[in-house]
């Protein structure tokens, strides 16, 4: 069988939304066999995986090719940071997270993925009425689950349910059976919106000093020279912070430059395109590092719309 990533892994360009009908996202979906369930049952649906292990992507995006599940989409990446990206605001129908790691030690108590932080996140992504189900062989951990969407304040949930019976087994689950131990599920509905979940206070891009500023009539200058004075410039939010790093340049009119954003401690490395067309300059975010439009990320577009007059 032959196959390419491009099939079905998601290019971070745009969020999925209501356009994409009913959506349904698993996080950490190990080899991918629940999407595969998904994606048989749910033929209406769009499913999305997101997964932090690139092996484990590989393998479900082989399984659901070779089945034919041309609705699963996935995506490659640490569901801390991508779920926001991935989704637009309240479009989410269900989410699901079977088995992650509970992560006991204290010291670990962070990388856990189960926390209110994390509750604000999946909520902020949910339409009213979304549900998000986890299923987990470590009883404390469902329980502390269940605690940190309620204590969002925006969620309802039964009490945790010990070995209910399920839908469907994944892998893990069925050893875990076969060693006789149990399984504990715990479904929170959210209920109301999540407040404050958008800020919003993304800044507008605008130069921090009047140094910062280039020329805004680029037509017919030295690209090169006047995008070098960008080189360096550093925008810092409370929520993000953005270095254009380095500029290459191609003949007089084509420009590449490095960006790195930062958006709450989420690391992005991408590009800049800009072309000469016409009488304007024209840019474009490049999809080479595949990023997500951060805050962080935009504001880079809108500062060098804003400083050099580039056109997005
Ligand atoms: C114990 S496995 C369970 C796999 C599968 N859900 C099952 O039930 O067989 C946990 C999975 O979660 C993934 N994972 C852990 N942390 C993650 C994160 N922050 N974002 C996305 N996936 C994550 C791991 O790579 C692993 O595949």
């Amino acid at each position: 069988m032959h196959w390419n990533f491009t099939d079905i892994l998601t290019p971070p360009e745009k969020p999925y939304g209501p356009s994409d009908g009913p959506i349904i996202a698993e996080i950490g979906f190990g080899n991918g066999e629940y999407l595969e369930h998904l994606a048989k049952t749910r033929p209406d649906c769009t499913i999305i995986g997101i997964e932090i292990s690139q092996w484990c992507v590989t393998k479900a995006a082989r399984r659901a090719l070779s089945a034919g599940s041309g609705n699963i989409r996935l995506i490659l990446g640490d569901a801390r940071n991508f779920f926001r990206y991935a989704f637009e605001p309240n479009s989410v129908s269900e989410v699901y997270m079977n088995f992650p790691c509970p992560w006991p030690k204290r010291r670990h108590a962070e990388r856990r993925v189960a926390s209110p932080r994390f509750a604000a996140l999946i909520g902020g992504r949910l339409a009213l009425g979304g549900t998000f189900t986890l299923a987990t062989d470590v009883e404390w951990y469902a329980e502390q689950t269940r605690e940190a969407f309620l204590s969002n304040g925006s969620f309802s949930a039964d009490p945790v349910e010990r070995n209910p019976a399920r839908d469907y087994v994944t892998k893990y689950e069925r050893k875990w059976r076969e060693m006789g131990r149990e399984t504990f599920v715990t479904k929170a509905i959210k209920t109301a919106e999540i407040p404050g979940e958008e800020t919003g206070r993304e800044g507008d891009g605008t130069p921090e000093t009047a140094a910062d500023q280039v020329n805004p009539n680029i037509d017919g200058l030295d690209l090169r020279r006047e995008l070098s004075r960008i080189t360096g410039t550093i925008i810092r939010k409370d929520e993000y912070v953005v270095i254009f790093k380095e500029i290459f340049t191609s003949g007089s009119d084509a420009a590449l430059i490095s960006v790195i954003s930062a958006d709450e401690g989420f690391e992005q490395h991408y590009y800049i395109k800009v072309v000469h067309s016409g009488s304007q300059w024209i840019g474009k975010l490049d999809s080479i590092g595949c990023p997500y439009r951060t805050p962080g990320v935009r504001a880079s577009l809108r500062y060098l719309s804003k400083a050099a007059g580039i056109k997005f």
